[in-house]
């Protein structure tokens, strides 16, 4: 029978050694979260890395890696710690990622990164190759893997090969400014179909591919020598019925069954009740807008000095990519940002920022997006943006305000949010205001809209409608053929 492989470069689960035994915990980041439903639900088999360079697995677990790996359907690729420092952390994260997100000025070029990145590229496409048997369908995710498309079909012309980009595709300008581009996008193009989480993105991958390799491009076909390649949006959704439902779990528990979170949220409740709490959950990433939030929040209350002791930013930041020197600059200005707000307005019974650097398990999660009357979210550049999405369907009585920044995926879809432009800090100042006026009513209205779009356009859905469109090329391919 046939099935789906899936390849990204991490795999859903995390697997890590406390005290020399194997430790499985589930991956963070959109596309990880994403996906994991459409993998549990599915035949697919999922290849990917499991989160531990090679040399940090002893050889007595290495078995067991796999194992682990195994009974999620899931393949652990093994990767060296050069292989990681010049593949991931160099031309994943400190090239591509940087160049995708506008920021030109961390963008670093090196001819070894470049070296790395080819290689390991190779290494998940020799892995693919393994497990692929005619009738199966590939389908290949993100930045970490553009060159693996185009390695596949070198092998295999026949294959079916679907990629998806969960990160922007930046503007032609910015695009061609990277030394290798010819090679990225002709490795992209190894798929038929190329999936973007917005029309914008897609336009301008379009756009690179006519003005660099003078491909003809038909609104949204591009017409290659032997083929045709198919590009399309497709905004991806998230599992709804999980965190309503989680929610709806949360909401049913009884006292004992609370989280110690819950129990200082509701503690602070109850010591302040017209107190809003807002709260803001991203990896530690600068394309966050992580520091731009604290500071429209320092400017929002020395504008409204009304709201000292009546409001509290939760911010929960997930440790990210340490080993790039900005990410580690980040996490010191942030470090720095909070102790400094905290120190000039703090109050012997308040303290403006709640501050946490560190993953939590989903029902803290949970805690934290019922319990917060506003999600401040304010990425400077966001391919999407899947918390927006899950604050809203946790709303479960409908109460609660989004304020989203416009440069997220996810503000196309979520009009009724409050839109924000996140380096203009009067308007987000603005935004926190209306958010602590808006009536109940009006609230209400607008996430009963937000949340029937997100409940119709479920991550299932963005799945099979990708799968759709990507065996559709298919028959496609045969009528080229006959022409
Ligand atoms: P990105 O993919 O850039 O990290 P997204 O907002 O699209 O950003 O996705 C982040 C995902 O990671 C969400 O599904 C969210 O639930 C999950 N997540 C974020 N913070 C945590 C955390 N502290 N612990 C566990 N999962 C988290
Ligand atoms: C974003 C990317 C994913 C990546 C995730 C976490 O969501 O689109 O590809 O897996 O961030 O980043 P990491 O570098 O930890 O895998």
């Amino acid at each position: 029978m046939s099935k789906t492989i899936i390849i990204s470069n991490r795999l859903p689960l995390q697997i890590s050694i406390e005290d020399g035994k194997l430790e499985v915990t589930p991956s963070v980041g959109g596309l990880a979260t994403g996906l994991k439903s459409f993998h549990k639900d599915g035949d697919s088999v999922w290849i990917g890395w499991p989160g531990l360079t090679e040399e940090e697995i002893p050889e007595n677990l290495k078995e067991d890696v796999q194992k682990k790996a195994r009974e999620e359907n899931c393949v652990a690729v093994h990767l060296t710690s050069d292989e990681i420092d010049g593949f991931y952390y160099g031309f994943s994260n400190r090239t591509i990622w940087p160049l995708f997100h506008y920021f030109m000025e961390y963008t670093e070029s090196d001819d070894e990164y470049w070296k790395s990145y080819q290689q390991v590229n190779q290494k998940y496409a020799d892995e693919i190759l393994k497990h692929y048997e005619e009738g199966d369908v590939i389908w290949v995710h993100d930045y970490q893997l553009l060159l693996v498309p185009n390695m596949i079909r070198e092998q295999r012309p026949e294959a079916v090969i679907g990629f998806f980009n969960h990160i922007p595709f930046p503007s032609y300008e910015v695009f061609r400014t990277l030394p290798w581009r010819d090679e990225v996008l002709k490795g992209v193009l190894g798929a038929d179909l190329i999936g973007f989480h917005t029309y914008d993105y897609e336009r301008h991958f379009l756009s690179s591919v006519s003005r660099i390799l003078r491909h003809q491009v038909d609104f949204n076909e591009i017409t290659l020598p032997d083929r045709i390649v198919k590009v399309d949006s497709f905004p991806m959704g998230i599992d709804y019925k999980k965190f309503e439902q989680a929610a709806l779990d949360h909401f049913e528990s009884t006292a004992a069954d609370q989280s110690e979170l819950q129990k200082r949220l509701d503690h602070h409740l109850e010591a302040t009740p017209d107190a809003k709490m807002i709260l803001s959950i991203d990896r530690l990433d600068y394309t966050k807008g992580i520091a731009h939030r604290i500071r429209a929040y320092e400017y929002f209350l020395d504008k409204n000095p009304q709201h000292i002791e009546k409001v509290r930013l939760v911010m929960l930041a997930v440790p990210s990519r340490s080993n790039v020197p900005q990410y580690r600059r980040l996490k010191r200005e942030i470090d720095e940002l909070v102790g400094r707000i905290n120190g000039k307005f703090s109050t012997v019974s308040w303290t403006p920022i709640w501050y946490f650097y560190r993953s939590m398990p989903f029902n803290n999660l949970i805690d934290l997006y019922t319990t917060c009357d506003i999600a401040l979210l304010t990425p400077i550049r966001d391919g999407m943006n899947l918390v927006a999405k899950e604050y809203i369907a946790t709303r479960t009585n409908h109460t609660g305000v989004l304020i989203l920044s416009e440069m997220a995926g996810a503000a196309h879809e979520m009009n009724e949010a409050l839109i924000i432009n996140p380096n203009n800090f009067e308007q987000v100042s603005e935004a926190l205001k209306t958010a602590f006026e808006m009536p109940k009513e009006e609230q209400i209205e607008r996430n009963k809209m937000l949340q029937k779009r997100l409940r119709r356009y479920s991550v299932d859905k963005w799945a099979n409608d990708f799968m759709k469109s990507l065996r559709a090329t298919r028959e496609n391919r045969d009528s080229f053929k006959s022409i």
